[in-house]
This record gives structure tokens, C-alpha cells and sequence, in this order.
């Protein structure tokens, strides 16, 4: 029970990713509100876990979130919600790259904004961006993805800096291809970046093994870094 009576919300927790991390939170002994654009999470809550449909591109939106929360206590924000779009500069089409920087780069400042007073009062907190390896290295094509998870990189950074004063940690996890509803919708890209990974597809829950590490005590020396669990992928 490393995060016994701690209380966290992560986004886009209805599945893949976010809810494992979810998840793994929970059976640490954290409370965990799960926010996701979808209105249904795709399985059951378990303990410990509450379910609220929240688009994480609206200010009004986390500012309702935010103070709705009934112990008043944020100690985790997981920064996870993400979506990915298939364009290289010259084919992209302006209306999915906004949605592609509302999502990937906006919310997480969003979500930021909203629970720094909270965690500053409280005296401290742990605020973790999910990225990815193409925050680090380059493929093809998915411009805005590369764009909005390089910016997310610098502005966990940026956090990490601005806001150390306030004894709030900002890490980032890096996941290189991990099994999620996301990468299941698309099997051709996925297949040919597990032929480049040394370890292959990860599991949602190797994930969520890390937001726990970056989320408890045992990181207190830990800010402003990157938790790369991309099996190697950006190092082969
Ligand atoms: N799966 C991978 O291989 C991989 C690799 C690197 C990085 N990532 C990152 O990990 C995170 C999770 O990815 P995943 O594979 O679990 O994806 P996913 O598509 O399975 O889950 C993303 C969730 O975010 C939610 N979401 C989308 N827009 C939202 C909004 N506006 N407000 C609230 N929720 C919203 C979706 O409904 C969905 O449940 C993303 O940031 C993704 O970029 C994933």
C-alpha cells in the first residue's frame, strides 16, 4: 500500500493505458477518479475507483472537476489521455491538427493549471505526463503527434522547474508500443514498430508499474525526468 490514502485522477482512463494505470493506483490504497471523454470506461471500476465523463479540452470542464472533489485533496494528476493522428506536414488537414494539440498538448496544461493551487496548498503532489518515444525520436509522417508529445516533454519540464518550489514533482513516462485499444485499431503500424522494439509489445500494466513509482514517496528526488519504458525501442 504505497499510496494509502492518496487521492488521483487520471485521464483518459476508460481503457488501454490510462486504466491500468488506474488500476495499479488503486491497488496501491489511492483513490482514483477515472475521467474520460467516453461516457462508459470499458470495465467495471474496481476499488477505490469512481468514473466521471470529462473532455479534457475544456477549462469549464476541470475547473467542475477540480471542485467537485470531496476530500479536497489532489495528490496525483496522470496526464494520460492522448490521440494520434496520421498526417505528415503537407498532408495535414487543419481541423485534426487542432483537435491532435487540444487533446495531447491543451488539456495537460489544463489539467496542470487546475491542480497546482490545489497541490500547493496541500504542500506538494505528483503530476505525471504520458508521452511517448516520439516525444524523443522521430517516424514518418503523425506530425502533430510529434509536435504535441515533444511540447508535452518540455512542458513537464518547464513544470518540473517552475513549480519544484511548491514541492511538486512533474515526470513524464515514455511508453514506446503498448497493447490498447489504440494500437489494436491499427495492427500494420503497430506490427512494424514491434519489429524495431528489442523487447517487443508492452502490457498496460508494465505502465502502470511506473506511474506508481513516480506517484509515491519512494521518487521523492525524482522531477522533471523522463520514465522511459519503451523497451528499448529508442535505443536499438
Ligand atoms: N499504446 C501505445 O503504444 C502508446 C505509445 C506511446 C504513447 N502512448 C500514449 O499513452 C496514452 C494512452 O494511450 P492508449 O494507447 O491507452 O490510448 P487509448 O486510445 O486506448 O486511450 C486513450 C483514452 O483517452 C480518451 N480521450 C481522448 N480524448 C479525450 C478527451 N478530450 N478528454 C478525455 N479523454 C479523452 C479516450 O476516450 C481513450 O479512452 C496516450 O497519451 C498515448 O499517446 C500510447
Amino acid at each position: 500500500m504505497r499510496l494509502q490514502n492518496k487521492f488521483a485522477i487520471v485521464t483518459g482512463a476508460a481503457g488501454g493505458i490510462g486504466r491500468a494505470i488506474a488500476d495499479a493506483l488503486a491497488r496501491e490504497g489511492a483513490h482514483v477518479l477515472l475521467a474520460d471523454i467516453r461516457s462508459e470506461p470499458y470495465a467495471p471500476l474496481a476499488e477505490r475507483q469512481q468514473y466521471r465523463n470529462v473532455d479534457i479540452t475544456s477549462a469549464v470542464a476541470w475547473q467542475e472537476l477540480v471542485e467537485s472533489i470531496a476530500p479536497g485533496r489532489i495528490d496525483i494528476l496522470v496526464n494520460n489521455a492522448g490521440i494520434t493522428c496520421h498526417q505528415a506536414i503537407d498532408e495535414v488537414v487543419l481541423e485534426d491538427w487542432d483537435r491532435v494539440v487540444a487533446v495531447n498538448q491543451t488539456g495537460p496544461m489544463l489539467g496542470m493549471r487546475a491542480v497546482v493551487p490545489v497541490m500547493r496548498r496541500q504542500g506538494g503532489g505528483s503530476i505525471i505526463n504520458v508521452t511517448s518515444s516520439w516525444s524523443i525520436v522521430a517516424a514518418p509522417g503523425v506530425a502533430a503527434y510529434h509536435a504535441t508529445k515533444g511540447a508535452l516533454r518540455m512542458m513537464t519540464r518547464n513544470a518540473a522547474v517552475t513549480y519544484a518550489k511548491d514541492r511538486i514533482r512533474v515526470n513524464a513516462i515514455v511508453p514506446g508500443i503498448v497493447r490498447t485499444p489504440l494500437t489494436d485499431a491499427q495492427p500494420e503500424v503497430t506490427a512494424s514498430i514491434v519489429a524495431m522494439t528489442p523487447f517487443g509489445l508492452a502490457e498496460p500494466e508494465e505502465i502502470g508499474a511506473g506511474a506508481v513509482f513516480l506517484a509515491s514517496d519512494e521518487a521523492r528526488a525524482v522531477t522533471g525526468s523522463d520514465l522511459v519504458m519503451d523497451g528499448g525501442y529508442t535505443v536499438a
